[in-house]
């Protein structure tokens, strides 16, 4: 069966692209595909690269509307293109909790560092990475997470460390932690996938530790002290 996926985005789209591309490279059948893009932004940069494949989307606005015309919305175009996971790429407003509970156990979010630091309301995009640097961590990197009714704060199914090197800047940080996601994101989807397929609950993926280690020697040796 190949489980039908709608990617939540609201900016660039470099996750989307990245999963929305994914099957293409795989081997056998597909275990699952995005089917749909929800965008609460009508200028959103990342639905042209749904046009560009075909993807259909749906723009959903969420400015000064209630949480329970939203959940409608969302829930019609969901049920419509026949749903089955959820993913939140880069999406930047909190998901309504009957939204929530419909695809508890089936909706992920990626969040450019590690939770469950650098997390919460209005943290996204170069505010977290802004917020890292100003903390002094050494250790940064993308947590993916399933979604629950608080900002942030479902269980982790997986993290990629990044060193945080001297010199960087937010938007340096951002490429490498972004390089980072794309190699991660689909990997949890193919988990989260197989884990429905199984009725299993999903694993948190291993290897973060090697990963590290070939991080470290792809990238300038880091201060550390
Ligand atoms: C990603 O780095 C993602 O982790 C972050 O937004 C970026 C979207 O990039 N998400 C958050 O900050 C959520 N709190 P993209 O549009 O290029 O995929």
């Amino acid at each position: 069966m190949t489980f039908q996926v709608a990617v939540f985005a609201s900016g660039r789209g470099s996750n989307f692209r990245v999963l929305a591309d994914h099957p293409d490279r795989g081997t056998g059948p597909h275990l699952w595909e995005v089917a749909l893009l929800v965008s609460d932004r009508e200028d959103a940069p990342v639905l042209e690269l749904a046009r560009d494949r075909g993807i259909p989307s749906c723009i959903v606005p969420v400015s000064e509307r209630s949480a329970h015309e939203v959940a409608r919305e969302t829930l019609a175009a969901l049920e419509e293109a026949q749903i089955q996971i959820v993913l939140l790429a880069g999406y930047l407003r909190l998901i309504p909790p009957p939204v929530v509970e419909a695809f508890r156990g089936r909706m992920l979010n990626i969040h450019p560092a590690l939770l469950p630091g650098f997390g919460g309301k209005g943290m996204y995009g170069s505010k977290v990475h802004e917020a890292v640097l100003a903390a002094g961590v050494r250790i940064s990197g993308p947590t993916i997470h399933l979604v629950d009714e608080r900002y942030d704060r479902g269980p982790i199914l997986a993290q990629w460390p990044v060193p945080v090197l001297p010199g960087d800047t937010p938007a340096s940080l951002a490429t490498r932690v972004n390089q980072v996601e794309h190699e991660l994101f689909p990997a949890v989807v193919d988990e989260l996938a197989r884990s429905l397929d199984e009725g299993r609950a999903p694993r948190p993926i291993p290897g973060t530790g090697d990963a590290l280690r070939s991080h470290f020697s792809l990238t300038s040796t880091p201060d550390l002290p």
